[in-house]
Order: C-alpha cells, then sequence, then structure tokens
C-alpha cells in the first residue's frame, strides 16, 4: 500500500490544470451500455474508479479500449454476455450500482450485488429499487444480489423522499427506453445529473427539466453510441482552490467549473480569501489570519458533501470557531480523529463539528479513512509544520489524478513511497 510522505509549512503558487470529472465520467460509461455499437469518451480521468467500472464493463463482454494518456475511453456494447455486477467490483466501488438501470432498459434484466455500506455511511440504495419497481419491473433481494426482471419498463410518476445523485441518474438511465413518459420528481440537480441528460439527449433520449427538481423523460425505440468531452471536475476544482486559500496560496485554476462552485466560493470568501475569474482560469488568493465560517452540507446547489473535509482542515487552521454541520452522511467526520492528531482542536456533537481555529497544525502520522477525507488531509500535511506521512491513500487515487504531483508543481513538497 502506497504512502504519501509531506514536508509541510509550503504556500502554493503557480497554475493547476482540473482533470475530467469522476461523477460524470461513471454514468456516462454506464449510458454506453444503452446503444448497439461503440462509445467514446474524451477527458476521461486516470483513476481507480474508472478502472475498477471498466473492469466490471470487461466482466460484462463489452468491449473496452482505455488510452490512459489521450485520457480516451470507448466502449462497445454490441454484444454482453452477462447483464451482473459481481459482489467483488460493487464492494470497491458502489457507483457499479449505476449500470442496474441501462441493463434493465435495455435487456430487461439486471442482477447486481447489493452494495453494503461504506466508510461514509449506510447509503441505501431503496429509491433506485423503488423508481424501478414503479416502472413495473420486478425486483427482489435474494442472497446479496439485487435481481430485477420485467417484460418491458413502463412510464411511470416517480417521487424520490431524499433527492439521490446516482438515484436519480439510475433511474433516467432506466427510463429512455420504458414505453411512454416517466416524471422523476424532487431529482437531484447536481451538473453530473445534467451533463447525464444532455449526452442522453445526444444519443436520441427525450428528456427535459434535468438541472430542476423534476425531470421528464418519454421512452424512445433507440439510441445511437455516444461521442462525448466529460466536463470538469467540480470536486477537484474545489480541492484546489481550498489548497490555495489555507496555504496563503497564489494559484491559477484551469478549466475550473466556477459557476458550479459557487456555495464553496461563498464561503472561501467569506474566510478571507480572493477569488477572481481571469483570461485561462479562476485565480484564488489566500489571506492569513484565515476567518472562522460556519457550513452545513447541503444537496446541489448547497454547499458539498464532497468538500466538507478539505473545508474542515481549513477551517483547522483558522482563528475562531466554526460550526460544520453534515447533512448528507451520517458518518463522514472519520477525519476529525486525523486532524485532532495534527492538533486540531475539533468536537463533534451528532452531525455538528465544532472546531476552534488554532491558526496552526503540526504533521504527523494518518490515516486515510476515504476520498475526500483523505485530500482534507493531504491539504493539512501542506500546510502543516514538519512532516506528515498519510497511509492508506488508495482511497486518495480513487478519485484524484495525480494530485501529489499537481500539489507538487505549486511548490508542495511530497513524495509517494511505494510498497
Ligand atoms: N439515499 C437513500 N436512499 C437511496 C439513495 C440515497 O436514502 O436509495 C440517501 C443517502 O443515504 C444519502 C442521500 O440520500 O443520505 C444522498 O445520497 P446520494 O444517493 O445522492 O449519494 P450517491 O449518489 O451515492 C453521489 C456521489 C458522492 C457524493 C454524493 C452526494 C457519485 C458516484 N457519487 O453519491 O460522491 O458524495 O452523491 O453529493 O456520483 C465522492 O465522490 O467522494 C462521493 C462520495
Amino acid at each position: 500500500m502506497d504512502r504519501l510522505v509531506i514536508e509541510g509549512g509550503t504556500r502554493l503558487v503557480g497554475t493547476v490544470g482540473i482533470s475530467g470529472a469522476k461523477n460524470a465520467v461513471l454514468p456516462l460509461m454506464a449510458a454506453a451500455l444503452l446503444a448497439d455499437g461503440s462509445t467514446t469518451l474524451t477527458n476521461v480521468p486516470r483513476l481507480k474508479d474508472i478502472e475498477t467500472f471498466t473492469d466490471l464493463f470487461s466482466h460484462m463482454g463489452c468491449g473496452v479500449f482505455a488510452d490512459p494518456e489521450a485520457g480516451t475511453l470507448r466502449i462497445n456494447a454490441s454484444r454482453l454476455t452477462r447483464m451482473e455486477a459481481p459482489y467483488d467490483l460493487v464492494k470497491t466501488m458502489r457507483a457499479s450500482i449505476l449500470v442496474l438501470g441501462p441493463l434493465v432498459a435495455r435487456f430487461k434484466t439486471a442482477r447486481v450485488s447489493l452494495p453494503g455500506g461504506c466508510a461514509i455511511g449506510a447509503r441505501p440504495v431503496n429509491l433506485h429499487l423503488m423508481g424501478l419497481e414503479k416502472m413495473g419491473a420486478d425486483v427482489a433481494i435474494e442472497h446479496g444480489y439485487i435481481t430485477v426482471k420485467t417484460s418491458g419498463l413502463k412510464g411511470a410518476r416517480i417521487y424520490l423522499d431524499t433527492s439521490t445523485v446516482t438515484g436519480t441518474e439510475n433511474l433516467m438511465l432506466a427510463a429512455v427506453y420504458a414505453d411512454g413518459e416517466t416524471v422523476i420528481e424532487n431529482a437531484a440537480l447536481e451538473p453530473e445529473v445534467v451533463e447525464l441528460a444532455q449526452a442522453l439527449k445526444k444519443m436520441g433520449a427525450a428528456i427535459e427539466g434535468a438541472g430542476t427538481d423534476t425531470i421528464r423523460i418519454s421512452g424512445v425505440k433507440e439510441l445511437r453510441p455516444l461521442e462525448y468531452s466529460v466536463m470538469p471536475d467540480r470536486i477537484e476544482a474545489g480541492t484546489f482552490m481550498v489548497a490555495s486559500a489555507m496555504t496563503r496560496g497564489n494559484v491559477l485554476i484551469k478549466n475550473c467549473p466556477l459557476a458550479n462552485l459557487e456555495s464553496l466560493s461563498t464561503k472561501l470568501v467569506d474566510a478571507g480569501a480572493g477569488i477572481t475569474a481571469e483570461e485561462g482560469g479562476v485565480r484564488v488568493t489566500g489571506n492569513w489570519p484565515i476567518k472562522s465560517v460556519d457550513m452545513k452540507t447541503c444537496p446541489y446547489p448547497g454547499f458539498p458533501t464532497d468538500m466538507q473535509a478539505q473545508m474542515m482542515a481549513m477551517m483547522a487552521m483558522a482563528s475562531g470557531l466554526s460550526v460544520i454541520t453534515e447533512t448528507i452522511f451520517e458518518n463522514r467526520f472519520m477525519h476529525v480523529a486525523e486532524l485532532r492528531r495534527m492538533g486540531a482542536d475539533i468536537t463533534v456533537d451528532g452531525r455538528n463539528a465544532i472546531i476552534k481555529g488554532l491558526g496552526r497544525l503540526s504533521g504527523a502520522p494518518l490515516m486515510a479513512t476515504d476520498l475526500r477525507a483523505s485530500a482534507g488531509l493531504v491539504l493539512a500535511g501542506v500546510v502543516a509544520d514538519g512532516t506528515t506521512e498519510i497511509s492508506r491513500i488508495y482511497h486518495l487515487d480513487r478519485g484524484y489524478e495525480g494530485i501529489e504531483v499537481k500539489l507538487n508543481r505549486l511548490g508542495a513538497n511530497i513524495k509517494r513511497i511505494k510498497e
């Protein structure tokens, strides 16, 4: 297992480019299953999660041709042999559930391992299944697998009790071939949902309302394979914005989807950072002392849960008291114990973390617990006094393309120790 060794105390200065969005690529890959022929995706980042998904597509019998250097991925879904996602793949990446909708839509059957809980919460998929049942599918859970069968999905009115991102995506993917109109209410508003709708439309689907809480899909008979360039990753961009702000840095972020990062930008400005859109990117400058600000994670366009750990690291460096409330996942404070090892003063009370910013962190040996928590710890290590060593960084490789390479180009001192 690789480790990162970070010599801290650096200020980040320079230019960084943002890669394609992990959480957009995964549903776009799932969309490839809907068409007979070859889908080509470009601007695909080199990430472990995408490799895992690629393995699943090979397992199902797709032809998969990846050129990681060029950032292209071709998926030929003409001849599937297995409409199933096995436990071994789903347990490493729960977003594998995204193949359920398209498999049922095109082949009328699917068998997908039921994802278990994960480091950040229980994360049920009941709403994905409820939606398929509303469309007339028979859903059973047997031996740890979800089995879905249908003689043909029918349009339905589906109300989601909780706004769910992959749930909305899965049901959009399922509804494209259904007989009649499907209406998804309380749909997720996330930019990745809008991206998927745009891609499906390009394939010939009839979808209206993505980006609002009501999405309407009229079933069609056939879809064309897709050619699509993936949007930049708003969470990777947000992570570099925080990195610059908390190190008193001056970083120009290229391909930064600032329009999708308003809730984060507002908090960073309140904390004293400067954010300006320039030709070629977004410049983020940091100022010390960092001001403490409160935040509460919410579905888009609210403050993203995927930025919570990074902002907590920054608030530990602030002067003053801040409260961070996590409303999306019940167990997404695993980084707190690690930040405390760096001298942070953080108390957790249910869904609230109370951070007494001390204006400093000190390097320590740490353990990464999940993807975004790891990113928070890396940023903490870059700004802290002394050496930080982070183990179990495979979490980080799931969702950040060469994060230490990009940070080092900005002046950080991070070594990857391979084991
Ligand atoms: N929920 C249910 N029932 C369901 C589905 C969701 O109760 O059937 C609940 C969840 O337990 C949670 C809330 O709804 O409390 C929202 O979860 P959501 O389904 O939106 O999360 P997700 O689709 O599993 C995606 C991202 C996550 C990101 C969340 C929230 C992908 C592949 N994953 O997960 O990304 O945190 O939305 O924005 O798009 C990450 O990239 O590190 C990551 C975890």
